[in-house]
């Protein structure tokens, strides 16, 4: 282990400056969706070329079932990646984004997370998706020195995990609770809770002990806890066991192809009861995995596309213009991400000039302005504490409302 820490701090170190363009390549991955993802990434070899941009990492699921929120982050990230460098970069130096897919476990992301820090040479990582993948990843990013900005890891301790781990994601803490307040806002009699969530993902677990905590809070009556996977596709038995306790609200925590199941699968076993679906779910992705039985599933929101100012308005009109629906969740957190990133290397490059960093300098001094700097995103002004905490001021939640034709369906944001 030693060893190959010795060797990784060697190369980087004989890597004196990272600004050097690699003349980009394209790869395109399927994903479990069956939808296409492209992907820009750098050469192996180093080129020649004259040109010169600032490489940041985005290591996300593109492909497996997680890939149903990771496209989401690979659209939002897009889109920053633009609208920057449309606005002159860093002090005129263009970003260029540099995706490699870390599927939907642990081996993945740990993977692309050395893939950019030793062979792409990126000054920070944005990624990866899943709390579960960041717990094994985040260390290697740490141990390297690399920057890393969680775009959508909640549990509970991440940005522990190192003086080099933040994230723009606000914690399930903070947001899980709203869900079943509103919950409880639009029925009053709710008495009997049953809670379900997936055993095998670190974010479900940490998201379950926040929801058991806000029944209790609120004198709700815990009737029961079901376990699942997140591979699981048949929850016949756990749905049964929880609709013969007769609850009048299922909190799920899980990710969204398996709460999308359990979803669909609650509702054809009879249960007509309220149901509040956790971070895992707060996609539009889960709309054809349970269709006409996803409408009034009520989802906790750290992002709305209302959100008031400027930089929202143009990130809202380019996801629109792009994609025909309203930014998610994941990509707007995507693209504070890369915004975090670009605003605070431009003030990194005004103290001093990023090309005549070292590249373990430039990411020492770019880790330090992360922490200290102040952020107006499209989530609203957003901040760090000395950890790497996300402050954030606004939290929301929304409702699946599917359309008369039963096919389609929206997030309705409740007032
Ligand atoms: N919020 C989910 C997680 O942290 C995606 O894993």
């Amino acid at each position: 282990m030693k060893d190959s820490i010795a060797r990784t701090t060697a190369l980087l170190s004989t890597c004196a400056v990272l600004l050097t363009a690699c003349g980009g390549g394209t790869q395109t991955g399927t994903n479990s969706a069956g939808n296409t993802a492209n992907s820009t990434t750098t050469n192996t070899t180093a080129t020649t070329s004259t040109s010169s941009v600032v490489p940041i990492g985005v290591a996300v699921a593109q492909t497996s079932n997680v890939a149903l929120l990771g496209q989401e982050q690979v659209a939002g990230a897009k889109i920053a990646e633009k609208y920057f460098n449309d606005k002159g970069g860093i002090n005129g130096t263009p970003i260029k984004l540099v995706f490699q897919d870390t599927s939907g476990d642990e081996a993945g992301a740990i993977n692309a997370f050395q893939t950019l820090i030793n062979k792409d040479k990126v000054i920070g990582i944005v990624g990866p998706t899943l709390s579960q993948q960041a717990f094994s990843a985040d260390p290697v990013a740490e141990r390297a020195k690399v920057p890393v900005i969680g775009p959508s890891n909640t549990a509970k301790n991440i940005p522990e995990i190192g003086d080099y781990i933040a994230r723009v994601s606000a914690p399930v803490s903070i947001v899980a609770p709203n869900s079943v307040k509103a919950a409880l806002k639009q029925n009053p009699n709710i008495k009997q809770v049953a809670v379900f969530y997936a055993q095998n993902d670190a974010f479900s677990k940490s998201e379950t002990e926040i929801f058991q905590q806000t029944v209790k809070d609120q004198k709700l009556e815990l009737v029961t806890v079901q376990k699942f996977q997140t591979s699981d596709t048949d929850f016949q038995s756990q749905a049964t066991n929880a609709i013969n306790l007769k609850p009048d609200l299922i909190i799920i925590s899980g990710l969204a192809a398996d709460g999308g199941n359990l979803v669909r699968q609650l509702r054809e076993l009879g249960y007509t009861g309220s149901i509040v679906g956790g971070n895992g779910l707060n996609t539009s992705n889960i709309l054809p995995v349970c269709k006409a039985l996803c409408d009034g599933v009520l989802i906790a929101q750290a992002y709305s596309p209302e959100h008031p100012g400027a930089i929202n308005a143009t990130f809202r009109k380019a996801y629109v213009d792009q994609y025909k629906k309203e930014p998610p969740q994941f990509s707007a957190q995507a693209f504070a991400a890369v915004q975090v990133y670009v605003e605070a290397l431009k003030a990194v490059d005004k103290k001093s000039k990023l090309s005549k960093l070292p590249l373990p300098q430039l990411r020492r001094e770019l880790n330090k302005q992360i922490l200290s700097g102040k952020y107006n995103t499209p989530l609203g002004e957003i901040s760090f504490t000395p950890i790497g905490e996300v402050v954030q001021k606004d939290f929301y939640v929304a409702q699946i409302k599917l359309d008369q034709d039963k096919i389609q369906g929206r997030f309705t944001f409740l007032k």
